[in-house]
């Protein structure tokens, strides 16, 4: 079967990508486990050449989300799944009204519409947000089915992508599952546009020995799930009985909440472990992102992932562990 990832090049399509490649099957349109022969990973611009752990089976292709013709071609077989995380980040929306508007809504629909165009029923997946919950009606604890309230326009297109995932579903158009992510951490190379970018910033820059500036204050608390665990939820679900799922075809994937101070000793406590000299931290509030940050949920309880078994991260310390062996090689 073949497998679509758009967002293919960006931190968690690669790593999916890399757990597909390890796994070598999932279930397909079939209902049975078949061979994945082709991962395709589609973005705005793609590296040179073949990421680590990535093999022949892997192809790479450049394009426009919101481009209808590029997407069809994207999903050109019955037997396929189709990852859809590409996507304007929350920081990006919230500087570019139109653009997320075009990335994130068109771009989505022509993708759900081009698996709806296939023969059987391809499994959808879709990357969500904690940013689809916020605000004055936001409880302290934020569960699966707590009444969505985006405070940012990136959250207001996770929260419609989610809907239309339902609704096509029902339709039996193909079958959706979303997956609704709280911060993820430990991103490698450089930040993102992502206003959470600093949650990876404030570990992986000490680490590599260089200034981490902070954009927010240090009892900030924010909900995390190591990238490892993010990827096993996206193919746990994949791979999950539909009808375990339901009609809500979205499910949260678990987190735990730290503050940045507890993220500033987790970082100090592992260079120590590893013999790293760890580079300084300096706070340096930045108000656009301190106002992004303070609307979304830090407490966050994930009963429906847990229902269908997708992990949860031991402790911090082993998400920054699981960071220098997968991404700082060289050491
Ligand atoms: N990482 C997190 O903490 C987090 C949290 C919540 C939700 N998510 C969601 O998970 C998904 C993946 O996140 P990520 O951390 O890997 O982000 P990322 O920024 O690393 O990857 C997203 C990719 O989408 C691509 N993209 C943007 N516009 C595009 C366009 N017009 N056409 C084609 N590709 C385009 C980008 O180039 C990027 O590589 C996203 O949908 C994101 O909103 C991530």
């Amino acid at each position: 079967m073949k497998i679509v990832i758009t967002g293919g090049a960006g931190f968690i399509g690669l790593n999916l990508a890399r757990a597909i490649i390890r796994r070598g099957t999932l279930t397909g349109p079939s209902g049975q486990q078949e061979e994945v022969d082709n991962i395709l990973l589609f973005d705005q611009a793609v590296p040179d050449c073949l990421p680590d752990g990535l093999d022949e089976r892997v192809t790479m292709r450049a394009g426009d989300i919101s481009d209808r013709d590029t997407v069809f071609g994207l999903v050109d077989r019955d037997d396929i799944s189709v990852f859809h995380l590409a996507s304007v980040v929350s920081g990006g929306g919230e500087k570019d009204f139109d653009l997320a508007m075009r990335v994130n809504l068109d771009g989505g629909r022509h993708v759900f519409e081009a698996a709806r165009a296939r023969r059987g029923l391809p499994r959808v997946l879709f990357a969500s947000s904690v940013a689809v919950f916020g605000g004055d009606a936001m409880p302290h604890v934020v569960g699966d089915s707590t009444k969505q309230t985006p405070q940012t326009t990136y959250g207001m297109t996770k929260s419609i992508g989610e809907l239309m995932i339902n609704d096509y579903t029902r339709k039996g158009f193909f079958d959706g599952r979303t997956v609704r992510l709280p911060t993820i951490f430990v991103r490698p190379g450089k930040p993102n546009a992502a206003a959470s970018s600093f949650a990876s910033g404030v570990i992986r820059e000490p680490l590599n020995g260089e200034e981490c500036i902070l954009p927010v204050k240090t009892d900030v608390q924010m909900a995390l799930l190591g990238y490892r665990n993010a990827v096993a939820g996206f193919v746990g679900l994949h791979e999950a009985d539909g009808e375990a799922i339901g009609d809500d075809r979205a499910v949260s994937l678990p987190g735990n909440t730290y503050s940045v101070a507890e993220m500033i000793e987790g970082v100090k406590r592992v260079a120590a472990v590893n013999n790293i000299e760890s580079g300084p931290i300096t706070v340096r509030p930045d108000p656009a992102i301190e106002v992004i940050v303070a609307g979304w949920a830090t407490h966050w309880e994930a009963s429906r992932a847990k229902a269908l078994g997708l992990p949860n991260d031991e402790n911090m310390d082993r998400v920054i562990q699981d960071y220098i062996d997968d991404f700082m090689p060289a050491r």
